[in-house]
C-alpha cells in the first residue's frame, strides 16, 4: 500500500483500485462526473444512461472493497442519478446515515425552469454501529445560545442540519478557484473529513479532479490518495498540494496568524451564522465562538483571545473578504465590489 501513501495516481479508478487486495481507506469522498455533458480533459461525460448506471455500480463496488470495516463513504451526485446511487448502495449493503443536500448560491439561471441550486451528498457507512463521527468537531452555535441565551443549551452547540447552505460554490472570483470549474469548496470537504476521520487516517478520492479532497486531507493531517484519469489534472493537483505544504490549518505550531487561519475563521463564521455586530456586542457569544475557533485550529496553549478574533473578523468584513451570511442582505458596498470583479456572467458552466 506504500505506493498509494500521499499520492495522486493517474489512471482509471476501477482499474487502479481493483488491483488493491486489502481495505485501506478510512474515508472515501467521491464526486464522479454527473453524466450531464460536462467538458473534461479525458472523460466523455454523456454516455447512455444504462452504461452510466452500470459504471456507477462498478466504481462504487470497487470503492466499497477498499474501504475499511469502520469506514465512511460520501458520494456527491446530481439529481439525474441520485436515486440510482441510493439503490446501488442498498444492493451493495451500504448503510445510509444521511442524504445531505448541499444548497449553494448562484445556481445557473434558466428561463424555462427553476434554477438548480443543489447537489446531493450521500453519507454511507459499512457498519451500522462501528464508524467515526466526531460530532464535537462540527457542532455550531445553536439558536438557544445565540437568540435566547437559554441555560439549557448544550454548551458544545448543536449539530448542523442535513441541508448545508453555508458553502458557496467555488465561483470564478474566489481566491481558492483553480482552472477547473467544477471544484468542490475546501470548507465543505473540511467538514466531512473532520467529522468522519481522525488525524492520521487515510482519505481516498477516486475522482480527484483539482485535488480538493487531497489538499484538505493534507492540511488536516490525514493521509491522502487521489485517482484521476487525466494526466493534466493530476499534475495540477500535485502542484496545489505542494503549494499548501507547511501551511496546515491545524496544529500547535501554527500560532502566527496566516491565510489558513483566515480561511478557517471565515468557514466557522458562515457555519455558525452569528453576525459580526452580534459577536461584538455579546461577549458570551464571542467567547463561545473563540473557543470553537481555538478547538478547530487545534490550539491549546496560548489560545487566541476573543478580542483578536473580533479584530480579524472586522478586518475581513471591511475588506469584503468575509461575505454576507446566508439570509443577510448584501450591502451596497459589497455588491459594488463584487460586480467590479465581474461576478455576474462569468461564463462558468454548472455541473
Ligand atoms: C467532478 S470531477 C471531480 C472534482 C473534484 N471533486 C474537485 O473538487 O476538484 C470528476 C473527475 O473524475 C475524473 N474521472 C472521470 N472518470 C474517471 C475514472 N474512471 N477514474 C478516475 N477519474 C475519473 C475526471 O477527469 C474529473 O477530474
Amino acid at each position: 500500500m506504500q505506493k498509494f501513501l500521499n499520492r495522486i495516481i493517474c489512471g482509471d479508478c476501477i482499474e487502479v483500485l481493483g488491483k488493491v487486495g486489502e481495505p485501506f481507506a478510512d474515508l472515501i469522498f467521491a464526486d464522479p462526473p454527473f453524466n450531464i455533458g460536462y467538458k473534461y480533459d479525458k472523460y466523455f461525460d454523456k454516455v447512455k444512461k444504462k452504461n452510466y448506471i452500470a459504471w456507477t455500480k462498478e466504481w462504487m463496488s470497487v470503492c466499497k472493497k477498499v474501504l475499511k470495516p469502520h469506514g465512511s463513504f460520501y458520494i456527491a451526485i446530481g439529481d439525474d442519478y441520485a436515486a440510482n446511487v441510493k439503490i446501488i448502495a442498498d444492493e451493495l449493503g451500504l448503510i445510509m446515515r444521511n442524504w445531505i443536500i448541499w444548497h449553494y448560491t448562484f445556481g445557473q439561471q434558466l428561463k424555462s425552469k427553476f434554477a438548480r441550486s443543489h447537489t446531493h451528498i450521500f453519507y454511507f457507512v459499512k457498519d451500522k454501529t462501528n464508524f467515526i463521527f466526531n460530532d464535537h468537531s462540527v457542532r455550531v452555535i445553536s439558536d438557544r445560545q445565540k437568540k435566547y441565551q437559554d441555560k439549557r443549551a448544550n454548551p458544545e452547540g448543536k449539530m448542523p442540519d442535513d441541508v448545508w447552505d453555508e458553502y458557496p460554490r467555488v465561483c470564478g472570483t474566489f481566491k481558492e478557484r483553480l482552472d477547473f470549474p467544477c471544484q468542490m469548496p475546501e470548507s465543505l470537504l473540511a467538514r466531512i473529513i473532520r467529522v468522519s476521520s481522525h488525524e492520521g487516517d487515510w482519505i481516498l478520492d477516486p475522482f480527484n479532479g483539482s485535488g480538493t479532497t487531497a489538499v484538505v486531507a493534507h492540511k488536516l493531517n490525514r493521509i491522502y490518495t487521489g485517482v484521476d484519469i487525466s494526466k493534466n489534472y493530476v499534475k495540477d493537483s500535485k502542484k496545489r498540494i505542494k503549494e499548501s505544504e507547511g501551511l496546515p490549518i491545524e496544529g500547535e505550531a501554527k500560532l502566527k496568524w496566516s491565510a489558513h487561519l483566515n480561511a478557517e475563521l471565515k468557514w466557522l463564521y458562515h457555519e455558525n451564522k452569528v453576525p459580526t455586530e452580534q459577536l461584538a456586542n455579546e461577549p458570551a457569544l464571542l467567547t463561545l465562538f473563540t473557543e470553537k475557533f481555538n478547538k478547530r485550529v487545534g490550539i491549546k496553549r496560548n489560545p487566541f483571545q476573543p478580542r483578536q478574533i473580533i479584530k480579524h473578523l472586522t478586518q475581513m468584513r471591511k475588506s469584503a473578504k468575509l461575505g454576507p451570511l446566508r439570509g443577510q442582505p448584501i450591502t451596497r458596498k459589497a455588491n459594488k465590489a463584487k460586480s467590479e470583479r465581474k461576478l455576474w456572467g462569468n461564463g462558468v458552466v454548472m455541473k
